[in-house]
């Protein structure tokens, strides 16, 4: 089915000036980017994005790396979206992460991990609804 997801290119990535060649493996791989935008994310909203993850005993350590430095955030859309970008991103720890995907060849470690990508449908609906109003996404 056609799907959207949401995508954060996170400050590690913004960093060292990837932006481009992650965004390029979204659109070769048949993803459309239909809404994006670079911010600098202030702790409250940091927090709030990953307040599912708030009793883990990373979550001060995720919160202070993702507001370290400007991050993108994109709506992309494509057939099976969610997968998709799953798939092209690789598993969360770039340790485990399969060849040619954006983890293993452009993370730093299990938290610097260069990308973020939601699970679930569900979860798609609800990030995309946390940044981004409507009348942004353009597809
Ligand atoms: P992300 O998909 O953005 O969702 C939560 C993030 O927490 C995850 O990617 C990792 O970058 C980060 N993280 C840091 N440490 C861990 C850990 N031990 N297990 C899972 N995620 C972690």
């Amino acid at each position: 089915a056609l799907e959207r997801t949401f995508s954060i290119i996170k400050p590690d990535a913004t960093r060292r000036n990837l932006t481009g060649k992650i965004v390029d493996r979204f659109e070769s791989a048949g993803l459309r980017v239909v809404a994006s935008k670079r911010v600098w994310l202030s702790k409250a909203q940091a927090e709030g994005f990953y307040a599912v993850h708030r009793e883990r005993p990373f979550f001060n350590d995720l919160v202070s790396f993702m507001i370290s430095g400007p991050v993108v955030l994109q709506v992309l859309e494509g057939e099976n979206a969610i997968a998709k970008n799953r798939e092209i991103m690789g598993a969360t720890n770039p340790a485990n992460a399969a060849e040619g995907t954006i983890r293993k060849d452009f993370a730093e470690s299990i938290e610097a991990n260069s990308v973020h990508g939601s699970d679930a449908p569900e979860t798609a609906a609800q990030e995309i609804a946390y940044f981004f109003a409507g009348i942004e996404i353009v597809g």
